[in-house]
């Protein structure tokens, strides 16, 4: 990745292209209002925080920063599946879009006084072992200022129906996962994928174990509620019908080569998504918008 020629096109007052994290291009973008960090790999959030904020998003001591592996903290872009492959379990999890070069297509300043980036994935961008299914284009929007809007733009290019799941997987950095709570699912459906379950929610979600729940058909807001760091952060979703909860707990967290044993501590990761009966399906030329909204309440 040329850092010269991406400055030249697209740096300016806010935003700049710097070489990150094991040599992969990440674009800075720095205003009044906040900070956030993007890597052209996976076109993957890896920071944000409002001025005078603490980090709102986690990121792993362990992830990985290479080509073909996905970073593990962050917002990961899901797509074009959410979990294992529906049927081939070969090949990578969450899809393919989170370990492919995305193209940098417009960067700048929002009237606001906010950054913008916006990145650009299609069928040539992807590693050739994950070509020739139905065309696409992917158009990732972040915006940085005192929120964080990332919003996915998933449009049909080919001529028959494009069927997919995705989800916006942030990760948020917390002081104590036993000491959270997660308000805004009271009521609320979910699958819980560790024993394929369903269940309704009891009251605000708290956690003593390993979790990850798949809300159904949930509201479009929900506020983590963190004591220790004494904040309330606020995850909005649109354009998604399903919420997805996960913290990998102790075993998990073992098993998992690119995240401390310890960590499960400080994450907790909610999810704006299409899985399950949310799950998409598009006719040729169609569009949808996968957005998430994320703030210090
Ligand atoms: C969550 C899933 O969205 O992502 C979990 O619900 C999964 O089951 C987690 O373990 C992390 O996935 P990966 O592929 O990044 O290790």
């Amino acid at each position: 990745m040329d850092l010269t020629a991406l400055n030249n096109e697209f740096g300016g007052e806010g935003i700049r292209f710097v070489s990150g994290p094991g040599n992969l291009a990440v674009a800075e973008m720095t205003n009044e209002h906040g900070h956030a960090e993007i890597a052209l790999h996976g076109a993957h959030v890896m920071s944000f925080a409002p001025v005078g904020a603490a980090p709102v998003l986690w990121m792993s001591r362990q992830s990985w920063f290479a080509p073909g592996k996905p970073i593990r903290g962050g917002i990961p872009v899901c797509w074009p599946w959410f979990g294992a492959h529906p049927n081939d379990p070969a090949l990578p999890g969450h899809g393919f879009a989170r370990i492919s070069e995305w193209q940098v297509v417009a960067a700048g300043t929002t009237r606001t006084g906010g950054s913008f980036l916006e990145l650009r994935l299609t069928e040539e961008d992807v590693p050739e072992a994950y070509r020739g299914g139905q065309p696409f284009e992917l158009l990732l929007r972040v915006e940085a200022a005192a929120t964080l809007r990332v919003a996915l733009r998933i449009k049909n290019t080919g001529m028959d129906k494009l069927e997919f799941s995705a989800a916006l997987h942030s990760y948020f950095s917390v002081g104590e996962i036993g000491n959270i709570k997660i308000a805004g699912f009271e009521g609320k459906c979910y699958l819980d994928t560790l024993d394929n379950s369903r269940g309704v929610q009891q009251g605000t979600l708290t956690f003593d174990a390993e979790t990850d729940l798949i809300f159904t058909d949930c509201g479009s807001v929900c506020h983590i509620e963190d004591p220790d760091l004494e904040r309330r952060i606020s995850v909005a979703r649109s354009g998604s019908r399903c919420a997805v909860v996960w913290n990998p707990w102790i075993e998990k967290s073992r098993r998992m080569p690119d995240f401390g044993d310890d960590e499960y501590h400080s994450m907790v990761c909610v999810e704006a998504a299409n899985a399950l009966d949310d799950a998409r399906s598009l006719a040729p030329g169609g569009v949808h918008l996968l957005e998430t909204v994320i703030g210090i309440a």
